[in-house]
């Protein structure tokens, strides 16, 4: 029987003191590893901007890549749902039914636990591995109420905070490996980033004119058929962020923000964009994952089951006022008329344009064609 330590945190920003923890935990109590999950969206900190589940999983990979014993995993941030202790530890004890697991949690938090959901499975699936302060009544009270095994882990471990490290960027360099600060430098996480000026930095004036182009008109399509304009207005500006950095360094990109590009759009330069732009404004500008980042990715291949905003970006961006080719005037009356429409109307004309140039049209214009024509 293995001794598996489970460590979630928000870890926004994860540092040296959470590895230090860990670290730690796994030598006192004869661990075999210790799983380390980023929350995927934490009941408690609903209110709370959060920068967004993907990315601080990609800086926890970051932060213990070689640090044995220390293991990175992303069950939380797939649920991409509100993420509870309980329903977490019966996910590892059906992957380690054989195994002993210790889920390590700070005292404060261990003097709540009757308030936490589920408490009692907690208690049954688990031994709680304690740090930090708590009032040792509470967790003598608790291993009563609830039957849980509680050990201590003795020290201080924390004597600086994320939050303090997200406003402070000495304390940030100081506190963070040296490969997560680097990240965080580079994608300008936790720095006020006004979206003209970056974009202005990443776009040429054609293609910033472009975008704001494409804002427009999301912005009277999305008036036009009931949905936020601001929202529409600000997929609309932020769309194409990632479309002039170069083919290999967007790659790279892809891979280090886990952008997750299909096969086709690994070898087709144009279409490493969307997705790799999905992931930039979440960086830049802690946009979480959601309608925006929805209208980003899809914006050129489209997606199964579009919502109205991806629909309305798709066709902005191919029928604003700059565009010039034949059949646009068509696309865009019926942008006005019937939302679906206009999105056959682009495909068919990117599916001929395609063809013309002896390119491979992505299997996606096929597919939303066909399940859109199927609603006339
Ligand atoms: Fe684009
Ligand atoms: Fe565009």
């Amino acid at each position: 029987m293995r001794k598996i330590g489970i460590f979630g945190g928000t870890f926004d920003p994860l540092h040296i003191a959470h590895i230090k923890l860990a670290k730690y935990a796994k030598d006192k109590l004869g661990l075999d590893f210790v799983i380390m999950l980023a929350c995927g969206n934490p009941p408690h900190k609903r209110n709370r901007k959060i920068t967004d589940a993907s990315i601080r999983h990609t800086m926890l990979k970051k932060a213990i890549e070689g640090v044995d014993g220390l293991i990175a995993c992303d069950y939380e941030i797939k649920l991409r749902e509100f993420s509870y202790t309980a329903t977490t530890l019966e996910f590892f004890k059906k992957i380690y039914p054989d195994d002993k697991l210790y889920f390590i949690m700070g005292g404060d938090s261990l003097d709540y636990f009757d308030k936490w959901y589920k408490p009692d499975v907690i208690a049954s699936l688990c031994t709680i591995a304690v740090y930090g302060r708590g009032e040792k009544h509470r967790f003598d009270e608790i291993s009563r109420q609830f039957g849980a095994d509680i050990v201590k882990l003795d020290g201080e471990f924390f004597d600086i905070s994320s939050t303090k490290l997200r406003t402070d960027s000495m304390l940030l360099k100081k506190h963070t490996p040296p490969a997560v600060f680097d990240f965080i430098s580079r994608y300008r996480l936790y720095t006020e980033n006004d979206e003209e000026q970056v974009l202005s930095e990443l776009l040429s004036e054609k293609r910033l004119l472009h975008s704001k182009n494409v804002a427009d008109m999301a912005k009277r399509l999305a008036v036009r058929y009931g949905i936020s304009a601001e929202t529409a207005v600000r997929a609309g500006l932020l769309h194409d962020i990632a479309k002039e950095i170069p083919y290999e360094k967007a790659l790279k990109m892809c891979d280090e923000l886990a952008a997750d590009l299909d096969p086709i759009e690994q070898i087709t330069p144009p279409l490493v964009h969307p997705k790799l732009g999905a992931e930039l404004v979440k960086c830049y500008f802690g946009i979480c994952e959601g309608e925006i980042t929805s209208a980003i990715r899809s914006h050129t291949v489209g997606k199964p089951d579009m919502s109205l905003l991806d629909k309305i970006i798709f066709v902005a961006d191919m029928c604003e006022e700059g565009r010039s080719f034949d059949g646009v005037e068509n696309i865009r009356s019926a942008a006005y008329e019937n939302i679906d429409r206009a999105v056959i109307l682009c495909i068919e004309s990117t599916i001929a344009f395609t063809i013309a140039k002896g390119g491979f049209v992505h299997p996606m214009a096929y597919r939303i064609k066909k399940e859109l024509l199927a609603k006339f």
